[in-house]
């Protein structure tokens, strides 16, 4: 039977994934691991920097990132959507405002990855490219951290909006109707390029592609409405 055939697939997966997948990765495991019980699954969870030497050392069989590595020969394949947004406490004066400017933002107390995280580097990249300085009132080291923050009052933030998963009902935290937002882009399984992929990693990556926006998808709460109803008149979220 099938199920027999899945009771063959046998050895050790072994997975970095930077922190901001924490909040799909492990949901995605569970009906892999489910299908495949003789798999043993081990995954680090760390920023970008980190996640990008272990790759560099071959510390794992795969790497989960939201862009591919900028100065290393990797195969890099997207199989999840991201959209990054601006959250705010969700009694917030701007939470009212439609099509907010850039400028306005970065007067506003940001809070910010610590350096090398990927989350940085992007909200960086996107200040850059507007020639602004993000207004920056505290460094915190996760992302998961930064947005209890927000809603204890301390600042604003650009993340991911997986960091909302299973967030349920919520009026702390509101998404910001920023000019430019939400950034879309694409997570990425990234190994060395060449390297040889044991049967284990391969059905990883396969089910990856096939199933995991869905699974992604269907094991996630819907957003709650006042955090997102924005986004839906402008053209729909993942
Ligand atoms: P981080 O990863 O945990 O390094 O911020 C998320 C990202 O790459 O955007």
């Amino acid at each position: 039977t099938v199920a027999d055939l899945q009771g063959l697939k046998k050895g050790s997966l072994r997975l970095a994934v930077v922190t901001t997948a924490k909040y799909f990765v492990p949901r995605l495991l569970g009906p892999f691991c489910q299908r495949y019980p003789n798999i043993d699954v081990s995954l680090k969870v760390t920023n970008r920097g980190r996640v990008l030497e272990r790759l560099s050392a071959n510390s794992e069989d795969l790497y989960i990132l939201a862009s591919p590595p900028e100065n290393f020969e990797a195969e890099a394949q997207p199989f999840l959507a991201d959209a990054l947004v601006v959250l705010a406490p969700g009694d917030h004066p701007l939470s009212h405002q439609r099509n907010i400017p850039l400028e306005r933002i970065a007067r506003e107390p940001f809070l910010m990855r610590e350096v090398g995280s990927g989350t940085r580097q992007t909200v960086q990249r996107i200040f850059d490219k507007y020639n602004l300085q993000p207004n920056v009132k505290m460094q915190i080291g996760s992302s998961e951290a930064i947005k209890q923050a927000i809603a204890g009052g301390l600042g604003i933030s650009i993340l991911s909006h997986h960091v909302l998963a299973l967030e349920g009902g919520t009026d702390k935290l509101a998404i910001l109707d920023v000019v430019g937002f939400p950034i879309r882009r694409q997570w990425h399984v990234v190994y060395a390029k060449g390297k040889a992929l044991s049967v284990v990693a391969r059905t990883f990556l396969e089910y990856l592609f096939s199933e995991g926006q869905q699974i992604a998808e269907r094991t996630s709460t819907p957003m709650p409405e006042q955090l997102y109803s924005y986004l839906l008149a402008a053209e729909g979220v993942e």
